[in-house]
């Protein structure tokens, strides 16, 4: 309250002090307007005077004098007029001429020695005057003066009506003043303050509910950013010593960051971790004037991230943010989390052209569906290879720019866009123990077999120590093509390829996510009357819009099971998050264009005034955005065609720890041999998916939390700390090689 008295109090001085100097200003001027007008009257009524009073006065013609003068002295603010002989006798005074002028002023001998007219403004008896006096004259003698004498006091009168204006005006902006800022303080400052210290204090005691947000607005929003990064570290640690303490007392042995991290200090001994994927972890984009930084939507980045975050090291990937420039060094390094940076990130340029050979050519019109059976195509184009090699050679120099001084460092390589890495790095560095990691299926021999360079993309896969993939039977793949197409000889026994003495270990290692525990509650109606909806029951599906994750026949389900099941029209509606992705491939945008034709035409098919079936929101959502998703669904759709894993399913699942939900689980995802729970099918049959979410729809609680609870334990022990300690635990057991590594293909 000091401040804002303080506040107002400066103000009203400010603004009395402005008021003040601009009437002094003000009245000066109107002074002087005033006065310069009073005597250029006062001089014409002299002048006009003067020519008929001298014949009188030289005619010794005093009555006529005296009307004259009386008929003069009637005019407004005139006091009077006189009329003397050049001796100073009055010949003619009129009745109103104030008693002091009845004798001549000094002024008047004065003129009537110069010869000279005069005006002058005079105070007498606390009252101002104006005297004009003019010379009368006859036959070239000055036989007298005239003296007109006016009551120049309206002018002080009206300069006291000016101040007296203004300060009435001073007292009205006064009040205007110290209301106004009474309630800008009092609506931008303090009821936000207060409500941040709520916030903070509930935060402190660990009491923080959906509904304590932060204050928006311009003055807090740095602010609240700061408190909210701080926040989220404390509920990081507190959710982290939680569970460690749970742990401790259940004598359990789930994988934290914190054991992962303890777990690789010595699993590494000193040696460092480099990590190569395509995809950075933090994409920083424009948003009109303002730079900000996103996660993109991948499970690889969901998975991998939290490994950097507890280990350190570095993670090498392509700048493909219009922003990424700006906010690395020269090198393309930068330090990251953007909010508390643990590792660092080292972006590679790519150009158009190597971008759209790389990785939409090859990698994903190529790779991507030869390896996903999910009937698209693959597109095989020799400029598209070309540019393949040529930048996983480039991803190759600055893997081993970032190796320079190291010895046996660990080099983690992700997924299809790197096939030929490994060789490429291992050639220049022997020492270096390296694994690859091949997050999409892998397909039988015949199916691989028809990519034109299929044994180059084996050899330089198999100049890695370890490969893993998501499940045993992508192995088993693996190492059949291996043996179809290459000279090399499979270990059986041991799930080894060996070729020209070098020997690489091919394993099951199935990702998973950090599966943090959640805590607080969502209330669904609250949420789903803010996306408008006054439905029931919900679904939701949360994908990248990829032909490979089966949404078309997922809409067709919900579609088929609306028909079978008519007491859910109006009652369920299914919310489809859809992440664009890779939409300068015609099959990507012909997708997104199919997929609102589908939603379309279901919900004209169903859709009431109040009521549609299916809600598709098209845009990338943060993991913040999808949690309350995902805790308020009663069913949630992951139907992938084919799928290494799928994260998502794994999302759901530990996002519910109120144990309500179902899951409806594509057979082909590899998450399905671990979530034994959820309720698989066929995402191509539309009869029998339609059906699991009528089942998902009518299942009991108990029946839901008995499912969700196995499924939460699979998650929570099988996370990716767990995934991260076995890929590197299996890697560095392997005996660092210094053989020679054959570089030709
Ligand atoms: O599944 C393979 C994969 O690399 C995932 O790790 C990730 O979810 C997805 O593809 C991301 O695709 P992109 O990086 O091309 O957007």
């Amino acid at each position: 309250m000091r401040v804002t008295i303080r506040l107002i109090l400066s103000l009203i001085l400010a603004a009395a002090a402005v008021v003040f100097i601009s009437t002094g200003f003000q009245a000066r001027q109107e002074q002087e307007r005033l006065e310069e007008e009073l005597a250029r009257r006062a001089a014409v009524l002299a002048d006009s005077l003067q020519e008929s009073v001298e014949p009188l006065a030289a005619g010794g013609n005093l009555e006529g004098l005296q009307r004259l003068v009386q008929r003069f002295g009637a005019r407004e603010r005139l006091a009077g007029i006189a009329v003397y002989t050049n001796d100073g006798r009055p010949l003619a005074v009129t009745q109103s001429l104030p008693s002091t002028f009845h004798s001549p002023h000094d002024m008047v001998r004065d003129v009537m020695e110069d010869g000279e007219g005069q005006g002058l403004f005079l105070t007498d008896e606390s009252k101002r005057w104006h005297l004009q006096v003019l010379p009368i004259r006859w036959a070239e003698h000055i036989i007298g003066a005239i003296a007109i004498v006016h009551d120049a006091g309206y002018i002080d009168a009206q300069r006291d009506r000016l101040w007296r204006q203004n300060f009435i005006r001073l007292l009205f902006h006064v009040l205007v003043i110290s209301l106004t800022t009474l309630l800008i303080v009092q609506w931008n400052l303090l009821r936000p303050l207060s409500k941040t210290i709520e916030w903070m204090r509930h935060l402190r005691r660990g009491e923080l509910a959906e509904h304590d947000t932060l204050p928006k607005g311009d003055v807090f929003a740095p602010l609240a950013r700061e408190v909210t990064h701080m926040a989220k570290s404390l509920t990081a640690a507190r959710a982290a010593a939680e569970t460690e303490a749970k742990l401790r007392h259940a004598a359990e042995s789930r994988w934290t960051a914190d054991r992962l991290k303890e777990h690789l200090r010595k699993a590494l001994n000193g040696r460092p971790l480099l990590l190569i994927a395509n995809r950075e972890p933090y994409m920083h984009i424009r948003q009109g004037r303002q730079i900000r930084w996103i996660m993109p939507a991948s499970g690889l980045v969901t998975a991998v991230e939290p490994i950097l975050r507890a280990c350190g090291g570095t993670w090498i990937a392509h700048g493909a943010g219009d922003a990424d420039r700006e906010t690395a060094d020269a090198s393309g390094r930068l330090r990251v989390p953007p909010e508390t940076p643990l590792y660092t990130l080292r972006r590679l340029w790519l150009t158009k052209e190597e971008e759209d050979g790389y990785y939409y050519g090859f990698a994903n019109e190529g790779l991507w569906p030869l390896c996903h059976i999910a009937h698209t195509r693959p597109i095989f184009r020799a400029e598209d290879w070309q540019r393949y090699a040529d930048v996983n050679a480039k991803f190759a120099q600055a893997a081993l720019e970032e190796l320079e001084d190291t010895e046996h460092p660990c080099v983690l390589i992700q997924d299809y866009h790197f096939a030929l890495l490994p060789r490429l790095i291992k050639v220049k560095r022997p020492d270096a123990q390296i694994a690859l990691f091949w997050h999409i299926p892998w397909p039988n021999p015949e199916a691989f077999g028809i990519c034109p360079w299929a044994d180059i993309l084996l050899h330089g896969m198999l100049g890695a120590d370890l490969i893993g993939f998501h499940t045993q039977f992508h192995c088993n793949n693996f190492l059949d093509t291996g043996d179809r197409l290459l000279e090399s000889r499979i270990d059986w026994e041991q799930f080894a390829v060996n070729r020209a003495g070098h020997s690489t270990w091919v394993k099951p290692f199935p990702i998973s996510i950090a599966a943090p525990e959640i805590s607080g509650e969502i209330s669904k109606d609250k949420f789903l009357k803010e996306l408008g909806l006054t439905v029931q029951w919900v679904g939701v599906g949360v994908d990248r819009i990829d032909y490979t994750k089966g949404m078309t026949e997922r809409f067709r389900a919900i579609e088929r099971f609306l028909e079978r099941h008519a007491e859910f029209q109006g009652q369920f509606t299914f919310i489809q998050l859809g992440a664009p992705s890779r939409t300068v491939i015609k099959r990507y945008h012909d997708l997104g264009a199919e997929l609102d034709a589908e939603a379309e035409r279901i919900n004209r098919r169903f859709q009431t005034r109040q009521w549609k079936p299916i809600l598709f929101l098209k845009k990338h959502h943060s993991q913040e955005e999808i949690a309350p998703f995902y805790r308020a669904a009663d069913v949630c759709l992951v139907t992938s065609l084919h799928d290494g894993m799928n994260l998502v399913a794994k999302e759901f699942v530990a996002a519910r720890a109120d144990l309500r939900g179902s899951l409806v689980l594509s057979r082909f995802a590899g998450a399905s041999r671990e979530l034994r729970e959820a309720l698989l099918v066929n995402p191509y049959d539309i009869e029998e998916t339609a059906e699991a979410i009528y089942a998902a729809l009518t299942m009991s609680p108990e029946e839901q939390q008995r499912r969700m609870e196995r499924m939460r334990w699979t998650v929570q022990e099988h996370n990716v700390y767990r995934w991260a300690a076995n890929l590197v635990t299996e890697l560095t057991r392997l005996q660092p090689a210094q053989e020679h590594v054959a570089a030709s293909t």
